[in-house]
């Protein structure tokens, strides 16, 4: 049986990736090393504070808790200055029409992201009222891929965790929704998400229906 949805919001409902990418290479350069796009690809799903820790460690910087409090807040700010020119153009592919076919088909919908900045950014692209829980960077405590943001979400709908379907773009979170005992719809590329149930490309490559089969979760 399937009860609800819950969705990852950067690289799944939102094109974000670029935004954070920017702002953290912006801070890397201004503590004097460089940040490629691909080594950006290691920071998807992971927390604000992991991400400052990865890039510092790549650029041998070391710095003091206080000194990292201020950098994370430097870049969330950059972040917040590129992401004002979000509108609802940057909603990924077949995303908005998916999740209105989910609540149409009555069933529930919900978002769970470590980002702290998803309500702001769900309203600038129109897509604060399309979710009946909303678990972000501020609810949780622990990071994916612990299952804590995809358990509370199916706490919040009132659904047991084995009728929910993950969406997920990143490998952290692959792992959460497995460890939820979640079933999972890789969104990206079949040979880094390996570990999803089924993989496609964005939502406009997936029906409810085809989700509906994915088998249920069998504890091994
Ligand atoms: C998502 C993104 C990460 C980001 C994290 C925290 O998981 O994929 O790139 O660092 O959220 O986002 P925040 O907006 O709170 O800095
Ligand atoms: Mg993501």
């Amino acid at each position: 049986k399937l009860s609800a949805c819950i969705f990852d919001l950067d690289g799944v409902i939102v094109d974000t990736a670029v935004h954070h990418y920017k702002a953290w290479k912006r801070l890397a350069n201004s503590l004097g090393f460089d940040f490629s796009e691909h080594q950006n690809e290691q920071l998807k799903g992971v927390s604000r504070v992991r991400s400052l820790e990865i890039i510092l460690a790549l650029g041998n910087y070391v710095a003091t808790s206080e000194e990292k409090e201020k950098m994370a807040a430097q870049k969330n700010d950059w972040y917040l200055e590129l992401i004002t020119q979000m509108t609802p153009a940057d909603i990924l592919p077949g995303a908005k029409a998916f999740v209105e076919s989910v609540r149409e088909a009555g069933l529930k919908t919900a978002i769970g992201s470590a980002s702290k900045n998803t309500m702001t950014i769900l309203m600038k692209i129109g897509m604060d009222k399309h979710f009946d829980a909303i678990v972000d960077g501020n609810k949780v405590t622990k990071a994916k891929p612990d299952p804590e943001v995809f358990l509370n979400a199916a706490k919040e709908l009132n659904v047991n965790a084995t009728e929910c379907v993950v969406f997920e773009d990143a490998i952290a979170g692959i792992e959460a929704a497995k460890n939820a005992a979640m079933r999972c719809v890789g969104i990206g590329q079949p040979a880094v998400l390996t570990e999803a149930d089924t993989v496609v490309s964005s939502l406009a490559e997936i029906t409810l229906e085809e989700v509906r089969s994915l088998s249920a979760y069998t504890p091994k």
